[in-house]
């Protein structure tokens, strides 16, 4: 298979290209590595990118998903495009929404459009759980010492027909959003076969968190080289957490499966959850270290409790998360430290 792998240098689409390249597979990877500019912060610019370029079968394109006729090019002869360029941060889609729309909503534009003018039998699109905006704060919430818990109808956590409407979303969202209702549609009308993965938090390793943007890499990262860490909120806030490696083998369920198209909501679900300060005494206990602790107010349309209800995944795909995330956490904190340089 000749795959194409949009944001490819960065944290999920690196897995993909990897994983697909490694299996014998013709990779070709579309990332203008763009991350540290728009976090604004001080990350390898380089992202992932030499570590793929020592890996054979994968051609790398230094490009933008903006421009239609580099994804009409890099789409030819392809057969699955998993896209996932985007920019990632919701702290700067406020900033600079008109970024936000054009590399989220345009740039996902673009490769559906290339997706079918080439006909590629499979397009995957890295959509997230902001698409629900704050409704999921509608949602009663018990306070426990250490974290939230959803109330009762929610225990099995948040499901694909969850409303996205009439709430709050961010300029992140909204651009999000528009790029998986497109998937949705190009699957409806064109029959084109789009996966649209509504994901919570991914973690793992290659992963260059920072504080806008993969938070349990970013805590690890900043516990690790002892930088100090803000709690947005009181730190209780939940997510459920799904290592990388369970990510990519759900990717490739749905290449090799026969469904059609869908929309899937994707995390560790009710068994694999973290609340911040969950993470920060797991870290603790990891690495013995502990970073410089303050708190600030909390974020726009924060949720207090996200958690995927991924049962409609598990049955369609037959896959279920693997990783707890004492394994996952551990993983992470090894390849923090053999990278300390790269990360800020
Ligand atoms: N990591 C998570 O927990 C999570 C959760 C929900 C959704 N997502 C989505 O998954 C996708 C991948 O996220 P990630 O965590 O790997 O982020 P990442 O920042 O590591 O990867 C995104 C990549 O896209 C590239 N990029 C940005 N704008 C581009 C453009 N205009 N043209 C070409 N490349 C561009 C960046 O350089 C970067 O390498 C994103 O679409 C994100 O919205 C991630």
């Amino acid at each position: 298979m000749k795959i194409v792998v949009t944001g490819g240098a960065g944290f999920i689409g690196s897995h993909v290209a990897e994983s697909y390249a490694r299996q014998g597979h013709e990779v070709v990877v579309v990332d203008n590595l763009a991350r540290a500019a728009l976090l604004k912060r001080k990350i390898s610019e380089d992202q992932n990118w030499s570590y793929l370029s020592k890996i054979k079968g994968i051609q790398l394109l230094r490009k933008d998903v903006r421009d239609p006729k580099v994804m009409e090019n890099a789409a030819k002869g392809a057969d699955v495009i998993l896209h996932a360029a985007a920019q990632t941060a919701v702290t700067t889609s406020l900033v600079d929404p008109a970024t936000d729309f054009s590399s989220n909503a345009i740039g996902t534009f673009n490769t559906l459009e290339a997706a079918r003018k080439a006909d590629v039998k499979a397009v995957l699109y890295c959509s997230t759980n902001k698409v629900y905006g704050d409704n999921v704060n509608s949602v009663g919430v018990k306070e426990g010492k250490q974290r939230y818990t959803f109330e009762k109808n929610f225990e099995k956590g948040i499901p694909e027909s969850f409303s996205i409407d009439h709430c709050e979303h961010t300029p992140y969202g909204c651009s999000k959003l528009t790029g998986d209702l497109y998937m949705q549609d190009f699957g409806r009308i064109y029959g084109l076969r789009t996966g649209v993965f509504r994901m919570s938090c991914i973690y793992g390793t290659r992963q260059f968190g920072v504080e806008d943007q993969g938070w349990l890499a970013w805590f690890a990262i900043a516990t690790i080289l002892k930088k100090p860490i803000t709690l947005y909120g009181d730190g209780k806030q939940v997510r459920d957490v799904l290592f990388i490696d369970d990510l990519i083998a759900l990717y490739d369920k749905f290449v090799k499966s026969k469904v059609k198209h869908g929309v899937w909501n994707i995390g560790g679900g009710p068994k694999f959850t973290l609340s911040l300060l969950e993470l920060l005494d797991h870290l603790k206990g990891i690495t013995g270290k502990q970073s410089p602790l303050s708190y600030s107010d909390w974020r726009a349309s924060d949720q207090k409790v996200y958690v995927s209800d991924i049962r409609k995944a598990m049955d369609t795909f037959g896959w279920a998360p693997k990783i707890a995330p004492e394994e996952g956490i551990r993983r992470l904190v090894a390849w923090i430290q053999e990278n300390k340089a790269r990360l800020g």
